[in-house]
């Protein structure tokens, strides 16, 4: 053996020995609340938020597109962009961390999945209680919100319109139910995510870099106020490393599925 595959030999080891300690941690969760990112969508073909920025829209900032001063200074702009977005979503499908996350309800009594994602990947994966903390890009809402938060409205053609389509009830614009910077989160999804929190006793973190609050704060307080485990799946350091019982350095969509396949053999 070379050094080198001595030292890949040695980390290959240490992941199988991590993977089996997250297993047996998950095992016995009765309260487990799941907390995602962008990472796991990365893998089904989603880029980032920032990684969108490429082509035809390289030359703007997330600053520009996504606040509702963007939207009220050029709504078609940001229309367009969301819809580039969408077309780009509906295209992927959901990965094997998806479908892992979705095979865990299969063996625990509690799954709530908490995620900052938009695309409503994991519920195409079967995962049945998803808290979209940040909105579903799928959904449009009137501007004003009408007949209450959100004031949700079909809309069939979403791109190549001429222009941005109005609220049947008020006349005031269309736009995605996503929230946008400088926007507060739907109160009852932050609500309820913040209760499972202080009541969990596993948290998995999959994907998120941990800097985007209020989500990024979740971990932290399902450790402080319920002395949950914290795992945390990220192939990258990420705010959360230096916290979680068990770091498992690697891919999502090849991690998870072993962390199932672990658990259903103890
Ligand atoms: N498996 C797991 N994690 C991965 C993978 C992978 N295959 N690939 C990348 N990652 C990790 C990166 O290392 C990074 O830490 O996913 C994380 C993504 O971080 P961010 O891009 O900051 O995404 P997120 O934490 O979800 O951001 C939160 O910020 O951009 C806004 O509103 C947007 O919901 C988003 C929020």
């Amino acid at each position: 053996m070379t050094p080198d595959s001595a030292r890949m030999a040695t980390s290959a080891e240490a992941l199988d020995t991590k993977i089996n300690e997250a297993a047996r941690l998950l095992r016995n969760s009765q309260r487990l609340v799941v907390l995602m990112g962008a990472g796991v969508s990365k893998e089904s073909g989603v880029p980032t938020f920032r990684d969108a920025l490429t082509g035809l829209w390289a030359a703007f900032d997330p600053t520009q597109l996504a606040t509702v001063a963007a939207f009220r200074a050029n709504p078609k702009l940001v229309w367009d962009w969301y819809a580039s977005r969408r077309t780009i979503i509906e295209a992927v499908t959901f990965n094997p961390a998806h479908q892992a996350l979705a095979d865990l309800e299969t063996l625990l009594s509690q799954v709530v999945i908490v995620t900052q994602n938009i695309d409503g990947l994991h519920q195409r994966a079967g995962s049945r209680d998803v808290i979209p903390l940040h909105g579903a890009i799928h959904q449009y809402k009137c501007l004003a919100d009408c007949r209450g938060a959100p004031t949700l409205v079909n809309v069939v053609v979403w791109n190549d319109l001429p222009a941005v389509p109005r609220c049947p009830h008020c006349g005031e614009f269309l736009r995605p139910n996503i929230v946008w910077f400088g926007e507060y989160l739907p109160a009852e999804s932050i609500a309820r995510a913040t209760a499972l929190c202080h009541a969990a006793d596993v948290v998995l973190i999959v994907g998120t870099s941990g800097v985007v609050e209020p989500a990024a704060s979740l971990p932290w307080h399902a450790k402080h106020y319920a002395n949950a485990a914290i795992i945390d799946v990220n192939p990258t350091d990420d705010e959360f490393a230096v916290m979680a019982d068990v770091f498992l350095e690697a891919p999502a969509g090849s991690t998870l599925p072993r962390v199932i396949a672990a658990m259903r053999a103890l």
